[in-house]
C-alpha cells in the first residue's frame, strides 16, 4: 500500500486558525517558559545548597522547597484554568454541526435540529462565527481533533460532547481522530474548510434539495450500476437513497479527499477504491467490487465524480 496519508499536510498545533487553538498555543508557550525558568532556578538552588552545606540555613529549604513551588504551581494552575474555561466555555453559537465518529470515518450533519443537511468526512465552518460542534460516536470512543482550530474532545458512545469553535483564518485544515479506535485509527482523518460567511450559506444551500441528475449516457449508466450493484444499500445520495451505513456520497466529487482524508480525490484513486478497497484502506468495512467490468467501473466512477 503506497499511502498518501496526510495529503493536506497542514496539521500543526503551532499555527493557530481558531480561538481555541490560539488560547492553547498561548498556554503552551507560558508552560514552556515557566518550565525553563523553574529548571534554571532549581539548578541554582541546588548549587547554593551545595555551597552552603552544613551551614544550617533552613530558610533555603523553606523557600526553595515550600514557598517557591506553591507560588509557581498556583500561578500555572490559574493560567491553565483560565484557558480551559475559555475553550470549554459554552456560548450561544449561531451554528450547530453534529459530527458522529464511525469506524473509520465521520458523519456530518449541519443544523441537526433544523434542515439536517448531511455530508461526510469534510467539515465546513464559517469564518469568524462561533459554531457548536456536537460530538457523538456510533461504535467505540473516537476523538475529534483539529490542532489548528481547536481540540481535542472525545466522542463517546451514548453521550453528546459539545465543543464551541471559532475559526479565525480561511483555508483548509487537517483534522484527525485522536483516540485509538481500531486498526485503522491512524487512517481516520478529515478536512476542515473555513469559508467566509456568505460562501458558508451558499455551501449549506448546495446541500439542500436533490443531487445533480446524471447527464451523459455514461453517467446515467453509472447511476444504474450504483443501484444494481448494491452501493445504494449503504450510501446516501440525495434524492436516491437515505442509507446511512457508509459515508454520504451526495457531493463526493466536490471533496478534496477520498477515504476520510487519506487519498487525493481523483479518477484513478476512486476506481481503485471501488475495485479493491482493502488495499486502499485496510479495515474499511466496504466490500471490494472487483467483479465490475472495466466499462461499468468507469461509468460508476464518472457518475460519482459528477456528484458535486
Ligand atoms: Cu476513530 Cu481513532
Amino acid at each position: 500500500m503506497d499511502s498518501t496519508l496526510g495529503i493536506f499536510n497542514s496539521q500543526n498545533a503551532l499555527t493557530d486558525a481558531g480561538q481555541g487553538a490560539a488560547q492553547t498555543l498561548w498556554l503552551t508557550w507560558i508552560m514552556t517558559a515557566a518550565g525553563i525558568a523553574i529548571f534554571v532556578l532549581v539548578m541554582g538552588f541546588i548549587a547554593l545548597a551545595w555551597r552552603a552545606r552544613g551551614g544550617g540555613r533552613t530558610w533555603w529549604i523553606v523557600g526553595g522547597g515550600v514557598v517557591f513551588p506553591v507560588v509557581a504551581l498556583a500561578a500555572l494552575f490559574a493560567a491553565s484554568t483560565v484557558v480551559l474555561r475559555g475553550i470549554a466555555g459554552h456560548m450561544d453559537a449561531p451554528h450547530v454541526i453534529e459530527v458522529t465518529g464511525k469506524q473509520f470515518w465521520w458523519d456530518v450533519v449541519y443544523d441537526p435540529e433544523g434542515r439536517a443537511l448531511r455530508d461526510s468526512n469534510e467539515i465546513v465552518l464559517p469564518l469568524g462565527e462561533p459554531v457548536e460542534i456536537r460530538l457523538k460516536s456510533a461504535d467505540v470512543i473516537h476523538s475529534f481533533w483539529v490542532p489548528s482550530i481547536a481540540g481535542k474532545m472525545d466522542m463517546i458512545p451514548g453521550r453528546v460532547n459539545r465543543l464551541t469553535v471559532t475559526a479565525t483564518k480561511a483555508g483548509r485544515f487537517r483534522g484527525q481522530c485522536a483516540e485509538f479506535c481500531g486498526l485503522s485509527h491512524p487512517l481516520m482523518a478529515f478536512e476542515v474548510v473555513v469559508l467566509p460567511p456568505g460562501d458558508y450559506a451558499a455551501f449549506l444551500a448546495s446541500l439542500d434539495g436533490e443531487a445533480r441528475d446524471a447527464v451523459t449516457p455514461t453517467e446515467r449508466r453509472g447511476a444504474e450500476i450504483f443501484q444494481s450493484a448494491g452501493c445504494i444499500a449503504c450510501h446516501r445520495v440525495r434524492g436516491l437513497s437515505e442509507a446511512r451505513i457508509g459515508p454520504d456520497l451526495s457531493r463526493l466529487g466536490a471533496r478534496a479527499a477520498l477515504g476520510a482524508g487519506m487519498w487525493e480525490m481523483n479518477t484513478g484513486n476512486l476506481a481503485g477504491w471501488i475495485a479493491d478497497v482493502g488495499d486502499m484502506k485496510p479495515g474499511a468495512q466496504m466490500p471490494s467490487y472487483n467483479h465490475l467490468s472495466g466499462p461499468d467501473l468507469r461509468a460508476l466512477v464518472a457518475w460519482l465524480e459528477s456528484l458535486t
